[in-house]
């Protein structure tokens, strides 16, 4: 990937990794950038995954042109990124690693690194000049770890975003769903609790003119930036993104599932624009997830079992509640042989979630899909038609 004349990518393309940070399937890899400013003088913005230290230093080196680097900028200390900071101090012993007072008590905490004459504390607003280039850092905290800057580079007008904009999958293979889908589920994976943290950030970007986004994972993007800081605006703002509506369920012996799948027909025939019928012990649950958060309404289908929940169903909700979830329209099928309680464990698991509302219209099964069901699945797929 090339940045600019004086910028260069140095990251590396992870196509070993099974789980991204030991959860996140990745089907199309990962890649983990870095990034080299040439200027008087040099920084390397950030390092690598810890498995990938001698091809990133042998990148680094290929257009360091036997020159040495003066600054390590560690915008973040999750290892995916600061893993090979000892490595570069052996490397290039003479370099200053400019951080925040956070990231270097990490430092210590991680790796043993104590703060020293070769460490400069950076804060919001300060500026480390190369020459030319002028990096302005800019406090992210929280987004997602409290230690995180962003850089903003004044001369060529690029942002340096860290783990924002980032997304699942390699560089070197083609995403055959386009950016949005992986960075989609990037973000309400790893990010999305901190929605209130990223507005403050993308508020502070709007004061500057950015022409390029720098980001930790996935490609440097440089066209169309409207669209991905408009997206970015509507998903750490919960807003819905796009028409449609979640059909989300598990099923033991399959009469949930066809329940399901009949208000999806349902739906689908009133001319609903998009309806996303998931089972949730079949599906990667990430993706779910960000399904949740991307449409406007979501249908909750599941059996009560063991006097609580299907499993899959709990932890579904669990990792909505636990990401925010809020601004959206809510409606239940549940079942139970001989107790059915599903629906109202399930409205107690998001009682805390601001502005949902309710479907006045639900449908309880007693085993398998009766008469009056049908009804109450017509009378529902109605009432979610109307908004
Ligand atoms: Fe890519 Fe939060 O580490």
């Amino acid at each position: 990937m090339t940045v600019s004349e004086s910028i260069k990518y140095v990251g590396v393309n992870d196509h070993e990794i099974d789980l991204f940070e030991g959860q996140f399937e990745v089907p199309l890899g990962m890649a983990y950038n870095s990034y080299v400013i040439l200027d008087e003088k040099i920084a390397v913005m950030d390092t690598v995954d810890r498995r990938f230290g001698e091809e990133w230093l042998k990148n680094l080196r290929s257009v360091l042109g036997g020159r040495a680097p003066d600054y390590l900028v560690v915008q973040h200390m999750e290892p995916d990124h600061s893993s090979n900071i000892l490595l570069f101090r052996e490397a290039f012993p003479e370099a200053v690693i400019v951080s925040s007072d956070k990231a270097f008590v990490m430092m210590k905490n991680f790796f043993g690194i104590e703060k020293d004459d070769k460490c400069l504390v950076v804060k919001e607003g300060d500026v480390l000049c190369l020459g030319q280039h002028e990096l302005q850092f800019i406090a992210a905290p929280m987004v997602h770890w409290p230690e995180v800057i962003v850089t903003y580079e004044r001369s060529e007008k690029l942002l340096f975003s860290a783990d924002g904009f980032g997304k699942f999958g390699a560089n070197d293979v083609e995403d055959p769903e386009g950016w949005a889908c992986e960075a989609r589920r990037y973000y309400f994976g790893i990010v999305g609790k901190y929605g209130a943290q990223v507005q403050n950030l993308l508020k502070k970007a709007s004061a500057l003119e950015i022409k390029t986004i720098c980001p930790l994972h996935g490609p440097v993007l440089k066209e169309e930036l409207g669209y991905y800081l408009e997206l970015y605006n509507t998903w750490s703002s919960y807003g819905v993104e796009s028409e449609g509506i979640v059909v989300a369920y598990t099923s033991v012996y399959g009469n949930t599932a066809r329940a399901a799948a009949l208000l999806a027909q349902e739906l689908e025939s009133r001319g609903c624009p998009e309806v996303e019928l998931l089972d949730l012990a079949r599906t990667d649950i990430y993706e779910d997830v960000e399904d949740a958060f991307r449409y406007g309404t979501l249908v909750l289908a599941t059996t009560t079992y063991n006097g609580d929940i299907f499993p899959f169903m709990k932890q579904f909700i669990l990792h909505l509640t636990e990401r925010g979830y809020r601004n959206r329209k809510i409606a239940f099928i549940e079942n139970g042989s001989w107790a059915p309680q599903a629906k109202s464990i399930m409205k107690k698991m998001l009682e805390n979630c601001k502005n949902l509302s309710f479907a006045e219209n639900s449908v309880t099964i007693m085993s398998g899909v009766s008469e009056k069901n049908l009804e109450e699945i017509k009378a529902l797929a109605d009432e979610l038609m109307k908004g």
